[in-house]
Parts: structure tokens; C-alpha cells; sequence
């Protein structure tokens, strides 16, 4: 049988969205299971990260297998000068799946090509963030009790966010998506991603503030400005503080409304937002365990 990978969101289709959704729920209700024992998986994060690194090592733990890999690559022989196709080849020899966070973006991709075991993109640069997108879905489903009819909000840095670009494209598969990008022109939704909504036919509305219209939110989805992707650390500090959500900014939005966020934040949600219901990003982080369970499970054809 083929390998299968998850390096884009549309790599899956709508219908595995929906079964990862369903056995994220059952992993929810009983996180303690043995399918992967016996397995091996290997996690190479050559960018820093906490949660995705974490949330799929606990998720390997909780599902009971072994993890190799390295959370700094200047502890592999990458330091050395070793290529990513080695790298890759090497390690495909000992893991039986393979988990990648890289800066460049299309590394994911190239790492599926020269693997002989599957991968998972965990992060290429400002591409692609899928297994984020199937958590921040399962976050949008547990709280909303759907993915149709969603109004989404997307707020901060549209440009370098992957979690935004992988999200869009998964949530277009669902019944009348209105998406409202906020960002200041310089961080922009690309264009790519405008004209992927427009030939499906799907809304889009661009705003430079969102006061005036956040009651219309079924969620909002906050995001980091990401000063690791600038070139000029002067561009990185005129829109560093571009947006910042407050509690009293929730005061007339929808009751059902959640704040999402992929996290890091670093000021874009003001701390007094943490103890409104209405904040869901904590939770968020949690949820990533159980859906890196289901993405693996999956995968491996573990059921
Ligand atoms: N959401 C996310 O990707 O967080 P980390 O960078 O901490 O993995």
C-alpha cells in the first residue's frame, strides 16, 4: 500500500477532516491506548516550537510508542553540513513516520519525496501548518457544533501566518464560509489565497479594524506577527503592535463567539482576555494532543 502523507491541508480530504474530527473525540474520551506499540517515531524540529513538538510527543507517549529525533538541529549532523535529503533518507531507515517543522517552505513536501515512510508536515516556513489546521477545526466543531455557517475572523499577520493559509483552504470545503481578513496592508492575505475563495465562488471581506464589525464573529481567530519571517527588523516593529484584542472589545459579541489563537502570543491578546469564557486558546492547545493522536493513527492505519 502507498504512503500516505500530510504535508498540505488539502492533502485530506473533507471526509477525512470529518473522521479525524470523530476519532479526535474518542481519543478525547480514552487518551490511553497501545496502537503504536512497537513503533518508532522520529520528530525533527529544526525550528523552535512548544506545542506542536509537545502535543505530538505526548500524543506518541499517550498512543504508547518510542520518539527519536532532535528539537534543535544543531545537536544532528545537519551542524555538519549534511543535506535534508541524508537527513531524511537516514532517518526514514529507523522511524516508521516522520514529523518535520523546517523554515524553508516546500522542505515538507521534498521530505515526503526522499522518505520512505510518511510525514508530517509540522510547519514549512509561512506555507503550510495542516496538523494546527485539523486542531484549530476540531476546536471550531467542539465549541460551535459545526464547521458549516462559520464566520470567521482572521486578525494580525496574514502574510507570514501558516496557520491562516491552512485554514482557510480547509474550512472552504464547508457549507457558507464568510471569512473577514484583518491585517494592515503590509501583512496581508496573499493573493494566492484571495483567489483560491474567489474561484470556489466563497466571501471574503478585508478591513484594516475590526471594532465596529466583531459582534458578527463566530470566531475569531487571533495570530502572532511573525518577526522571525521579516527581513527588515524596522517593517517588524512598525506593525508589531498592530492589533490588540481586549475584554472589553467582547463586550456586544455573540455569546457563542471563541477566541482561537495558534500561539505563541506575544501582546496580540491583552492577559485581561483570559478569564472571559470566551477565550478558547488554552483549550485550543489541549485539543492538539488528542487530533496529533487521530492525524497519526490515521496515517499509520492504526484502526
Ligand atoms: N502553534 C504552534 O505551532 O506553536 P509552536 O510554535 O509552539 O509549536
Amino acid at each position: 500500500m502507498s504512503k500516505k502523507n500530510l504535508i498540505s491541508i488539502t492533502d485530506f480530504s473533507k471526509e477525512e477532516y470529518l473522521k479525524i474530527m470523530e476519532l479526535s473525540s474518542q481519543f478525547e474520551e480514552n487518551p490511553s491506548q497501545s496502537l503504536l506499540k512497537g513503533k518508532v517515531i522520529a520528530t525533527l524540529f529544526f525550528e523552535p516550537s512548544t506545542r506542536t513538538r509537545l502535543s505530538f510527543e505526548t500524543a506518541i507517549n499517550r498512543l504508547g510508542g518510542k520518539i527519536i529525533g532532535f528539537s534543535d538541529s544543531n545537536s544532528s549532523s545537519v551542524s555538519k553540513g549534511e543535506t535534508l535529503h541524508d537527513t531524511i533518507k537516514m532517518v526514514s531507515n529507523y522511524a516508521d513516520l516522520i514529523i518535520m517543522r523546517h523554515p524553508l517552505e516546500g522542505s515538507a513536501r521534498y521530505a515526503a519525496e526522499v522518505s520512505d515512510v510518511p510525514v508530517i508536515n509540522a510547519g514549512d516556513g509561512a506555507n503550510q501548518h495542516p496538523s494546527q489546521t485539523l486542531l484549530d477545526m476540531y476546536s471550531i466543531m467542539k465549541t460551535q457544533g459545526r464547521l458549516d455557517d462559520i464566520n470567521l475572523f482572521m486578525v494580525g499577520d496574514l502574510k507570514y501566518g501558516r496557520t491562516v493559509h491552512s485554514l482557510l483552504m480547509a474550512m472552504s470545503q464547508f457549507k457558507n464560509p464568510i471569512f473577514n481578513f484583518v491585517a494592515p496592508p503590509e501583512l496581508a492575505m496573499p493573493d494566492e489565497y484571495k483567489l483560491y475563495l474567489s474561484n470556489k465562488g466563497i466571501r471574503y471581506f478585508e478591513h484594516l479594524e475590526f471594532n465596529d464589525i466583531i459582534n458578527q464573529a463566530d470566531i475569531i481567530y487571533m495570530t502572532r506577527v511573525q518577526k522571525e519571517r521579516f527581513i527588515d527588523p524596522v517593517e517588524y516593529e512598525k506593525v508589531k503592535n498592530v492589533y490588540i484584542l481586549k475584554n472589553e472589545m467582547l463586550a456586544n459579541t455573540k455569546p457563542t463567539v471563541k477566541i482561537l489563537h495558534p500561539l505563541p502570543r506575544i501582546n496580540e491578546i491583552h492577559t485581561n482576555v483570559d478569564s472571559n469564557p470566551k477565550a478558547y486558546y488554552f483549550t485550543q492547545a489541549r485539543n492538539g494532543v488528542f487530533t496529533r493522536m487521530a492525524i497519526i493513527s490515521h496515517l499509520l492505519n492504526l484502526r
